[in-house]
């Protein structure tokens, strides 16, 4: 079978003629340089946690994002640092699981802060930070940028050199959004909240039900300062949002199937873990009878076939690793302007979330 190239190049910028000329001159020009797509195998993506070692933290981000930085501000990603620990819900979780506090413990921590290794200890630097969704920065942070060395422009930059400096960062450990599905994956594994005890024990949400990738990613969540030259908080075109409104549903059936893998007792958490798969079941079948597309068929047949049940923890895990699979290569692959019937679909701006829905203080 031919192996397509894996990143849709030219994402960010260009008018959608010019972007589609290039994808497929690119595309057409990789596919003769190399054969080989790095990643078919999700296992072998970024892991999802931040190691602490390779945490830079934020502010390392500033000097050439300080725009992106000043958006995640006004974030409830941002907000929790200071806000969590004091909130009596928060206690109340942390208590009924035998926690005694909610900043000193690996479970609350690994979604609700971020941990850098500074002068040899392990330290709370921040809430959901940016490499909680982009990856650890130490290995691909000079590399995404690299035009070519020092003295390289973005402009002079050849299509093949974007390629291989796109998958360099990816191999480095960045989740780069040139591929939607790796970040879209970290969002999930979050938002689904993958811990029976945590859920059951701890009384804490199974989840966020009502998560959908575009009406969550592009309220007060969106920093897209890259594609206006840093002149604006840019909105994505239509083609865009069709592309990650399915590659959400992929990505949450994948978690929802990972959760449910986790599962051992009939409570909560296995419940709202079956319910949440068979949700996105349901919005994965709703898309293919729209459109006609190898990945979304692949990842619905991947899904028909499992049983939603309890302790399938196997094979619930390798059909979540094959949906993971088509969700990848379709984020990178599909072609936004082929999906129009998605649009009935799509969440109008007034759903878009602001942050201050659930976050009450
Ligand atoms: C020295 C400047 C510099 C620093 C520091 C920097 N970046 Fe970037 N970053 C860039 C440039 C320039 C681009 C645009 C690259 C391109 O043209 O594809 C970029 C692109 C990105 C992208 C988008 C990639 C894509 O193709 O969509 C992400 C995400 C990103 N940076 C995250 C970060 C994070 C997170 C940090 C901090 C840990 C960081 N960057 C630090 C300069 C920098
Ligand atoms: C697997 C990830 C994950 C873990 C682990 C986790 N949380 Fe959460 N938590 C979330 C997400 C996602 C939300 C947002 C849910 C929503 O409202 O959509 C949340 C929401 C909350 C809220 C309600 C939001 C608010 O600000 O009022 C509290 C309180 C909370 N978590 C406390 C804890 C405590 C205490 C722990 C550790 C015992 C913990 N969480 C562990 C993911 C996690
Ligand atoms: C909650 C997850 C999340 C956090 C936190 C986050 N990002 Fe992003 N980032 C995304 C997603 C999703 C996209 C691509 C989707 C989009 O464009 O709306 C993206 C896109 C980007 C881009 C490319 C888009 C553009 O045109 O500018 C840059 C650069 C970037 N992020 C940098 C950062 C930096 C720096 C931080 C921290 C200050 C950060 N991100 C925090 C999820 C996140
Ligand atoms: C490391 C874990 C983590 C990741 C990754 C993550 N989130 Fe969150 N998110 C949370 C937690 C925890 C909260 C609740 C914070 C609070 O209120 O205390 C939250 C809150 C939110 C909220 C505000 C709550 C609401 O009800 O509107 C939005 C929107 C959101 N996340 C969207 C996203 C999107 C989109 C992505 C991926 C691009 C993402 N998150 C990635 C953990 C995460």
């Amino acid at each position: 079978m031919k192996t397509k190239c894996c990143f849709r190049v030219g994402f960010h910028e260009g008018s959608p003629a010019t972007l589609l000329g290039r994808q497929v001159g690119a595309a057409l020009l990789f596919s003769l340089l190399t054969a080989s797509c790095y990643a078919e195998d999700v296992t072998k993506l970024p892991e999802i946690r931040c190691n602490p070692a390779n945490v830079l933290g934020s502010e390392s981000c500033a000097k050439c994002h300080e725009k992106e930085l000043s958006q995640w501000k006004l974030t409830p990603h941002h907000g929790t640092f200071e806000l969590l620990h004091r909130k009596p819900e928060a206690k109340a979780i942390a208590k009924k699981l035998g926690l005694k506090s909610v900043k000193r413990n690996d479970l609350c921590v690994s979604c609700h802060y971020t941990r850098q290794l500074v002068d040899e200890r392990v330290r709370i630097v921040s809430g959901i930070s940016c490499e909680s969704c982009h990856g650890a920065a130490k290995n691909w942070l000079a590399s995404h940028n690299d035009y070519g060395g020092p003295a390289a422009t973005k402009e002079d930059e050849s299509a093949e050199h974007r390629q291989q400096r796109i998958e360099a960062s990816v191999a480095a450990g960045m989740n780069n959004p040139s591929n939607l599905y790796l970040v879209a994956r970290q969002c999930l594994a979050c938002h689904t909240t993958p811990e029976e005890q945590l859920v059951n024990v701890g009384g804490h949400p199974a989840g966020s039900s009502e998560f959908e990738l575009v009406s969550w990613s592009q309220g007060i969540v969106r920093h897209n300062f890259l594609r206006t030259n840093g002149t604006s908080n840019g909105t994505l075109s239509l083609e865009q949002l069709r592309v990650m409104y399915a590659v959400g549903v992929m990505a949450d059936l994948e978690a929802s199937f990972r959760a449910l893998a986790k599962a051992t007792t009939r409570a909560t958490f296995g419940i709202a873990s079956a319910q949440r798969a068979a949700r996105m079941k349901h919005k994965l079948y709703a898309i293919d009878q729209l459109v006609d597309d190898p990945n979304i068929k692949r990842a619905l047949a991947v899904a028909l076939a499992e049983p939603l049940k309890l302790n399938r923890g196997e094979a619930l895990s390798a059909a979540a690793d094959r949906i993971g699979q088509a969700a990848y290569r379709f984020a990178a692959e599909a072609d936004g302007e082929s999906l129009v019937p998605l649009d009935p679909l799509l969440p109008s701006p007034e759903k878009y979330r602001m942050g201050n829905e659930t976050s009450k203080q």
